[in-house]
């Protein structure tokens, strides 16, 4: 009995003692230099290996992995760390999902995508004429979901080796003595100012006077005392106590709807991985409430049985096959996916052998289908969302995609606790059946109900070959993240490129409705020409998403790529 209430006076000290001892891994005579760093875009590693969108983040994941953590160690500290140094999209305030596949062959399917909270309802986003305001579902208070990053992250932990304090650290450190900002985040900062300024009550770190150039140091104290309380207290340190009542406190200065009820009752969900066969490699997917597990499966079985690598990369043929896969495969997308807790998805349905030869019975080779009369649509979706690849040198392979939804999310900065809230209530449907402002519709299955997740696009994928390791990856970019990663696949399996060639080539969309093929900046003119006398519609656009790609090779090494189009960057060793 002694013994027992001797501990229990000491294990605060302990845990206490712990966090305060933890040697800094941040500086710049340490393993991480704050204010030096350049991306690296293309390597192979021996062992082990972190490709995520900011260099100091895939730093810190590599750094941990030297230091004897696993693949999941690595993750959690890259997660915490892009909550710092990439406020874009790295967040607290936002959700995600992680899959991973352990050196065992376990597999783990988190599902930490944001919550309704309590109070939501279905024509919360509509004036008193029934008119859709998306203005309140993009930003401001009222556009968040119930954040489930943190107790995404704890679940994770599981998995994990070393002490939290160690992986939470170098944010904490991050945050607390800054860092060096890009060129790109200073840009970010300096065009989101003046809605960090209307929606924030005090927008803290974010904003100052004169305009943020590359090369300032961005400090951060109000996150780094909200990581400290999670460090301290675990979960509660977000989801309960101080940084639960400034999150609430915010909401009602906003009219956000999140109490402290919908803080304390957030849950992760362990989902089932989508496991299929595609041209000898397995692939594992993430199941709704994403929509891209489903996609990336309907896309694939679509053109398997097409010699897709003897047509050529962005040869007509091949291009075409591929669009008027992604046309039918989105076309079920809107009308039948939804959070599987609230809305039957068919999911067997729609992956099956039989259900996908229908789909294609009237693919026509040379000549382009019309998504006209078809009834299913795409609900518009934000392109600003942070995707993690990982593997260590045991071979357990996790990847995550994070999000706030837009960029910088709701705009809105939690007084006093110095994160970003995310505007994740406009994936929803907020007006089902109804064309949004992008011309776009969403159906009854992702209509907004309390405690509802809403449909995501996100779509972190592992691929095996042999059942050993084979690739990691997954991308940011809303709708188009599904067809990046069914591209950067194709390419992989179908054309043999490496991991950069994978990543890097330009890559296209179609998404059923609009009606249209965009196309990157670099995609063959002549394959376009070839396309519109095919009758397509044909629209140049920006960069299409930021994928982070490992590929495991015969020699047993890691060819790493991080996307060419962001700061995204690789580490490892
Ligand atoms: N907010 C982007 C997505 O979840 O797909």
């Amino acid at each position: 009995m002694r013994k027992i209430s001797l501990l229990l006076v000491l294990l605060p000290l302990i845990f206490f003692a712990d966090a305060q001892t933890v040697p800094s891994i941040i500086g710049p005579d340490k393993m991480v230099d704050p204010w030096h760093y350049t991306s690296v875009k293309s390597l192979t590693f021996d062992k082990a290996c972190v490709a995520s969108a900011h260099p100091i983040a895939s730093n810190v994941g590599a750094a941990i992995m030297r230091k004897g953590g696993n693949a999941f160690d690595a993750m959690i500290a890259v997660q915490l760390t892009l909550a710092v140094v990439y406020p874009e999209a790295g967040n607290l305030g936002g959700g995600g999902f992680l899959i991973a596949r352990k050196r065992d062959g376990k597999l783990v399917a988190l599902d930490y995508r944001e919550m309704a909270p309590g109070s939501a309802t279905k024509d919360m986003y509509l004036d008193k004429n029934g008119n859709a305001q998306n203005e309140l579902s993009e930003s401001g208070h009222l556009s968040s979901g119930v954040p489930g990053t943190v107790a995404g992250i704890f679940e994770t932990y599981k998995h994990a080796k070393l002490p939290f304090a160690q992986l939470i650290q170098p944010a904490i450190d991050l945050a607390q003595n800054g860092y060096a900002i890009s060129k790109r985040e200073a840009n970010g900062l300096n065009g989101n100012k003046a809605d960090f300024v209307k929606n924030s009550t005090a927008p803290a770190a974010l904003v100052k006077d004169a305009p943020w150039k590359e090369g300032d140091t961005l400090r951060q104290p109000e996150l780094a005392a909200t990581l400290i309380r999670i460090r301290d207290q675990g979960l509660k340190g977000f989801y309960e106590g101080e940084t639960a009542k400034l999150i609430v406190e915010e909401m009602k200065r906003g009219k956000g709807i999140i109490t402290l009820d919908d803080l304390k009752g957030y849950v992760v969900k362990e989902r089932t991985p989508m496991e299929f066969d595609y041209r000898g490699h397995h692939i594992i997917g993430f199941p709704p409430p994403s929509s891209g597990g489903i996609l990336i499966e309907q896309m694939l079985k679509m053109i398997e049985k097409y010699p897709v690598g003897s047509y050529g990369f962005q040869s007509p043929e091949s291009v075409q096959l591929m669009i008027e896969a992604e046309r039918r495969a989105y076309a079920d997308r809107a009308e039948h996916m939804g959070d599987p807790d609230f809305w039957k998805v068919p999911q067997k349905t729609l992956v099956s052998d039989a259900y996908l030869a229908e789909r294609m019975k009237d693919f026509q080779p040379g000549v382009a289908s019309k998504s006209a009369g078809i009834k299913a649509g795409i609900a518009h979706e934000s392109e600003e969302t942070t995707h993690i690849s990982i593997i260590d040198k045991l071979g357990n392979m996790v990847a995550v995609t994070t999000t706030l939804n837009n960029s910088y999310g709701s705009k809105t900065i939690v007084g006093g606790a110095g994160f970003i809230m995310n505007d994740e209530m406009d994936d929803f449907s907020i007006k089902p059946g109804v064309p949004n402002m992008y011309g776009a519709v969403g159906g009854e299955a992702n209509a907004i109900a309390a405690g509802k997740r809403m449909l995501s696009s996100m779509t972190p994928t592992l691929v095996l070959k042999n059942n050993n390791p084979f690739m990691v990856v997954g991308t940011p970019g809303g709708t188009t993240i599904p067809t990046s990663v069914f591209q950067s696949i194709v390419n992989v399996i179908d054309f043999g490129m490496s991991a950069n060639d994978a990543v890097n080539k330009p890559k296209f969309h179609h998404q059923w409705l609009p009606d249209e093929v965009m196309v990157e900046k670099g995609f063959s003119p002549e394959t376009k020409a070839a396309l519109e006398k095919m009758g397509y519609s044909i629209k140049d656009r920006g960069a299409i998403g930021r994928t982070e790609l490992i590929k495991v090779l015969a020699t047993g090494k890691r060819e790493a790529a991080a996307d060419g189009r962001g700061d995204d960057s690789l580490a490892g060793f």
